[in-house]
């Protein structure tokens, strides 16, 4: 059977692409954040699977790597906005380097055995024109999109000294129309062009593919190398012109306080499921040395190393003494808490502070795991024994 792997093929784009291939007769494995809408896709002709460039399953991209029938891999997963760099936090920045281009990086080297072998592998990526010349209110989306344009041109010079004839392929265009790039609706009349151009190139085992090359982008790309300042400049009053700015801030900030004495798995999901609900986790560890009115077992500074060594923790601070004073440092987005607080004195007080304030409170459930109270229980039960 002949099996291709999209990433980022739910939507825009890779939607199009997935629907050439399904076309050719190709059956479509789509990996992407969200499933396909309901009828983009004939019944029978692909199979989805739920995969976020933001926390990578690797053993699952290894197992279509591995699989001899897949012979197509195409990324386009990826996302950018235009806004001037002081309305990017630095959780956005991370994001977006890892989306389009670290975690893009590593998907191709999971598939790389397969791109340098001499059996052919058709491998492409959606790069963009932003990364191969200055593009300013754009300029966190060019850089990730210039690491992706220099490691394709790169890494296909050692393809090509290595013997094999596969080529990754690039693909940089400038703003097409069709997809939910810029908040629109997927519309496949509108994509099926460049879809079918792409995957003409791809087949041909091309290195690069600037749509509208010979008829706008030539010239244009001559224009920059000629002058890339006077370029430049002109490329920022165009793009304040066009009203595209989008200067709000596109990050989710989480917060939540605990003690996190004797740290375990309860602690653990919280923290994970926190973090799935936000961009940037902040998380106050209290300061109070007391428990439920007890001593901690483990002391302020060490929880704190604790807890910041957990991959969900974005950052770990002194908790303050309400979580509505932490709003005033933080200015956070979404407050978790345990389901038990839900109707109490303190955080129907807190729903009211929020009120307009855009903040929403999560109540998380508890899940399974043993308690930290048990754990105290077990311990002070094992030092009376000792005694
Ligand atoms: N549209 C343009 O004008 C343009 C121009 C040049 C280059 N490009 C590039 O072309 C590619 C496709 O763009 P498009 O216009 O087709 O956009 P699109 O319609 O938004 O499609 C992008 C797809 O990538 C998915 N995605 C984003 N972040 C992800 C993550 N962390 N993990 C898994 N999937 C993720 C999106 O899922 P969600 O919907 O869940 O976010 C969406 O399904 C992008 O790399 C973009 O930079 C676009």
């Amino acid at each position: 059977m002949l099996k291709a792997v999209v990433i980022g093929g739910s939507n825009g784009i890779g939607y199009a692409i997935s629907k050439n291939l399904i076309n050719k007769g190709y059956w479509v494995d789509i990996l992407d954040r969200n499933i396909p809408e309901e009828n983009l896709f004939p019944e029978g002709s692909f199979s989805y699977e739920y995969f976020d460039l933001l926390n990578m399953d690797e053993d699952l991209l290894r197992s279509f790597a591995e699989d001899p029938e897949i012979t197509v891999l195409m990324i386009t997963a990826g996302y950018g906005r235009i806004a001037d760099f002081e309305y990017f936090h630095t959780a956005e920045i991370k994001n977006m380097m890892t989306v389009n281009a670290t975690a893009t990086l590593q998907i191709l080297r999971v598939f790389y055995d397969r791109i340098r072998k001499n059996e052919p592998f058709y491998c492409g990526v959606m790069g963009s024109i932003a990364g191969l010349m200055s593009s300013p209110s754009a300029a966190l989306y060019a850089a990730s999109k210039a690491a992706i344009c220099r490691f394709i041109e790169s890494v296909n010079i050692e393809l090509e000294v290595g013997g094999t004839r596969n080529r990754i392929l690039n693909v940089s265009p400038a703003t097409f129309k069709g997809s939910r790039f810029y908040g629109g609706q997927n519309q496949l009349d509108l994509l099926k062009e460049l879809a079918d151009e792409i995957v003409k190139h791809l087949f041909s085992a091309d290195s690069l593919f600037i749509p509208q090359y010979e008829e706008t982008f030539k010239a244009v790309l001559e224009r920059y190398h000629n002058d890339p300042h006077e370029y430049g400049l002109h490329s920022y009053q165009y793009k304040k012109a066009s009203g595209r700015l989008d200067n709000n801030r596109r990050v989710r900030i989480g917060y939540l306080s605990g003690t996190f004495d004797l740290f375990h798995v309860g602690h653990l999901n919280l923290l994970r499921r926190a973090k799935q609900q936000c961009d940037y986790l902040i998380v106050g560890v209290h300061d109070s040395g007391k428990w439920k009115g007890k001593e901690t077992f483990i002391p302020l500074e060490e929880r704190k190393q604790i807890v910041a060594a957990c991959k969900y923790v974005d950052k770990v601070v002194d908790s303050c003494r309400e979580d509505s004073d932490a709003w005033d440092i933080w200015h956070y987005d979404r407050l978790f808490v345990g389901s038990d607080y839900q109707g109490t004195e303190r955080f129907n007080r807190y729903e009211e502070y929020f009120k307009d304030k855009g903040v929403e409170i999560i109540y998380f459930p508890y899940t399974q795991g043993t308690s930290s109270s048990q754990i105290r229980k077990t311990i002070l039960m094992k030092t009376d024994d000792v005694k």
